[in-house]
């Protein structure tokens, strides 16, 4: 069992339970951990859409011996005006833990706030910790460990960036960051990172940042929510490409969270090159969130 109520950042969880949850994870993946969670009920709450997310938890839950309930944001009374307030109290007197993918990670808190069951953060505007899970890993597996694995961030510094800078420094990655200036990571976020002891490097190029890394990561440019950027990101993001030039000096594996936008912030040669880890990426979300859940419910 975790100490925290809800999983609303990564670091809701200590670094020895992050591990606990990533060795359980290994151990549900290589079928040596068969807990279950019979007559179990995740709500899954959604503002935004989903591919991985939903999938993977509604999947979970299934083979944990549970069920999960698709929300999505015209199903329920949520979408009609009934407070975040009021539809978190009376889902938990249904289920057992709620998901949820929102906009505002205030809203996230609010729900919290008001839940009896534990709440998980399916992404919001500013974190992604389901996604770290699966890419920490994502990382192991790759690496066999987290010591002197060198991690380069290259673009957007918002949710799924700042929930593995967090990540990668509670584990004890080596991360560098390029980053256009104006779409860089929270301070906060930054300032988290070295008060865990490992400050990210941040670096204005990302050739630099890509040179002695061992894992090169990316995320879209335009976010869920960000359409009406487009214009001003795209130019921003001008030379943030993950592609063969960039990495022509680099033996990095890539990771992408996905969706990919290729001709973006990834190439498709890249994305479908032997350096990348992506699929594996995705479906670890299934495994790491497995061991989340057990860690989380399994009294
Ligand atoms: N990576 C991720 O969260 O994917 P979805 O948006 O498809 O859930
Ligand atoms: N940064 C992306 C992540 C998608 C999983 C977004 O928020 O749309």
């Amino acid at each position: 069992m975790l100490e925290t109520d809800h999983f609303l950042d990564i670091d809701d969880l200590t670094t020895d339970e992050l591990e606990t949850v990533l060795d359980r994870a290994a151990a549900i993946k290589a079928g040596e951990d068969d807990t279950r969670l019979p007559d179990q009920t995740l709500g899954m709450l959604f503002e935004k859409p989903s591919t991985r997310t939903r999938i993977s938890f509604e999947t979970g839950m299934t083979q944990l011996g549970g069920h999960a309930i698709f929300l999505g944001p015209e199903d329920i009374q949520l979408g009609h005006g009934e407070p975040l307030s009021d539809t978190s109290r009376v889902l938990s007197r249904y289920v057992d833990a709620v998901m949820a993918r929102l906009f505002d990670h205030g809203d996230l808190i609010e729900i919290a706030e008001y839940s009896d069951v534990p709440v998980v953060n399916g992404l919001t505007d500013d974190a992604h910790p389901c996604q770290t899970l699966a890419d920490l890993l994502t990382i192991k597996e790759a690496f066999g460990g987290f010591d002197d694995v060198r991690v380069a961030w290259v673009g957007d510094g918002n949710n799924v960036g700042q929930s593995l800078v967090i990540g990668a420094a509670m584990v004890g990655l080596d991360l560098t960051i390029s980053t256009p200036d104006t779409y860089g990571m929270d301070d906060a976020v930054l300032e988290q990172a070295a008060e865990l002891g490992h400050e990210p490097t941040i670096v204005d190029d990302p050739k630099a940042a890509v040179d002695d890394a061992d894992v090169v990561y990316t995320d879209v440019w335009i976010s869920m929510g960000q359409e009406d950027q487009r214009h001003e990101k795209l130019a921003a993001f001008d030379g943030y490409q993950v592609n063969e030039r960039l990495l022509a000096d680099s033996d990095a594996q890539v990771m992408h969270c996905l969706p990919a936008h290729r001709g973006e912030e990834i190439t498709g040669d890249v994305l479908e090159s032997e350096r990348s880890l992506v699929w594996d990426q995705a479906e670890n979300r299934l495994h790491a969130q497995k061991g989340l859940l057990v860690e989380l419910l399994d009294a």
